[in-house]
């Protein structure tokens, strides 16, 4: 069992799942039958401890057909290299039009939002992230080096009176999300804590389904707003930049896609940065020992970010993909238009690739880590999450030596989400 979860998983037992007989070169055909098992409903248990439920589906069903997190049956891949290498084939496509009808709820963006790249497969995502690419340069990132340094202080220097804070709340939020609003040029005037529309989306209430059209009404506003203005005055920032490849290019960036793009980047910027910078700290406060040399050596953290998104990345699975055709992952066949989840943190913690995966370890060797995606669609915000938690971190210990929880381990309380890892709050003393 994680050490990092609030208790003991309810049932240790997953039902077993047939493999259905192979048929990898079979053509795409919705209307004819494909085998199917039965979908396993693991919600509760992923909620209450995922690792215990991915260690388990590992030895037992390593592609096993569940109850994805939208009530539909998807299928989720546990197994390292079944992960690795599914993240790099070109039939599993992120584009929901090869979703089965019925068969995919996901949320309901407007095209303003949703044509972005996490919705693509090549060509359309090669020509956008060759946009980003272009305008997200290293040199942009690295001078976003001192302005997080600088934002870590105050916000360190707010909490520090108080002697003991929400950590998520007072440092691991506002950080990023100043961060990215700096990125991509959000006037100091628009920003906000957009965690209310992420929440929204990721997390909605069934008991307020005018939440999400409320966040999506108020997002889109918010985005055609702001290019709006950035277009008319154009600054040194990444949202600039975006719009000048895109009026200058005749590669064509429809506006559509232009706003999706910002969305995307805005969103894709913080979210799990916050839940990274929770965990990691989570991790070190269980962990005396390794605490205390992390603060001896503090040169080695960038080596303890990887391990920090190998122990406990925030991205349980990586984003829904559909096979446009009928095939084998780990030996089962999975038909063509299902949903298939490919859990990130399972593979992570996969024993077979990272010996005693479930231990916490600073010195481990992390190659081959896949909290960050692999393939065309490796994270295009990687050096910036990295440079950010580096900072947020090695702030955070040198500013509070005696840091602490200031709750029990167990009182401790989780999103409820079996895709995006996070603590709701994490508190603490110092
Ligand atoms: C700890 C922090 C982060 C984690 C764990 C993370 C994780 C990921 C993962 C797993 C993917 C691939 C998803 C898939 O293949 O299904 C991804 C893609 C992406 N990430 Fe991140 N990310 C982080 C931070 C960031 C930041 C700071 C930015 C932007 C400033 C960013 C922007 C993106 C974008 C634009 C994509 C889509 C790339 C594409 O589809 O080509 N991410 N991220």
């Amino acid at each position: 069992m994680a050490p990092s979860t609030p208790g003991p998983s309810p049932t240790p037992h997953i039902p077993d799942a047939p493999a259905a007989p192979a048929a990898p070169h079979a053509p795409a055909a919705p209307e004819t039958p494909a085998p199917r098992t039965e979908p396993a409903d693991l919600t509760g248990e992923l909620l209450a401890d995922p690792y215990d439920v991915y260690a388990r589906l590992r030895e037992t069903a390593p592609v096993r057909r569940v109850t994805g997190p939208d009530g539909l049956p998807a299928w989720i891949v546990t197994r390292y290299d079944d992960v690795r290498q599914a993240l790099t084939d070109p039939r599993l496509s992120l584009d929901k039009r090869h979703a089965l009808p019925g068969n995919y709820r996901g949320f309901s963006l407007p095209p303003a939002l949703d044509a972005n790249l996490l919705n693509m497969d090549p060509p359309d995502h090669t020509r956008i992230r060759r946009f980003v690419v272009q305008a997200f340069t290293a040199r942009r990132t690295e001078k976003l080096r001192e302005p997080v340094r600088r934002t870590a202080e105050e916000l360190l220097d707010a909490m520090a009176p108080a002697g003991r804070a929400d950590l998520v709340a007072s440092y691991a939020a506002p950080l990023p999300i100043a961060v990215i609003c700096e990125l991509l040029g959000v006037p100091s005037e628009d920003r906000r804590d957009f965690r209310e529309w992420t929440d929204a989306l990721i997390t909605p209430d069934p008991a307020r389904p005018e939440g999400m059209k409320n966040a999506v009404r108020a997002m889109l506003g918010f985005f055609t707003g702001l290019i709006g203005r950035k277009r008319a005055q154009p600054a040194d920032d990444l949202l600039s930049a975006l719009i000048a490849a895109r009026d200058e290019s005749d590669d064509r960036l429809s506006e559509d896609e232009l706003v999706s793009l910002a969305f995307l980047i805005l969103f894709a910027g913080y979210e799990n940065v916050i839940q990274l910078i929770g965990t990691a700290t989570l991790a070190l406060l269980r962990d005396p020992a390794q605490l205390a040399a992390l603060r001896a050596e503090p040169a080695t953290m960038p080596a303890a970010v990887e391990e920090f998104l190998r122990y406990d990345g925030p991205a349980l699975t990586a984003l829904r993909r559909f096979p446009v055709e009928d095939m084998t992952i780990g030996g089962v066949t999975v038909p063509a238009g299902e949903t298939v989840l490919l859990s990130l943190a399972s593979a992570n913690r996969d024993p077979k690739r990272f010996p005693d995966a479930d231990r916490l370890d600073l010195d481990r060797d992390t190659a081959g880590h896949l909290a960050l995606g692999h393939g065309i669609h490796y994270c295009l915000g990687a050096p910036l999450a990295r440079l950010e938690t580096e900072i947020a971190l090695t702030a955070l210990l040198e500013r509070f030596p005696r840091l602490a929880l200031d709750v029990p381990d167990d009182a401790l309380r989780w999103r409820p989400s079996t895709r995006a890892r996070g603590l709701r709050e994490l508190p603490v003393r110092f």
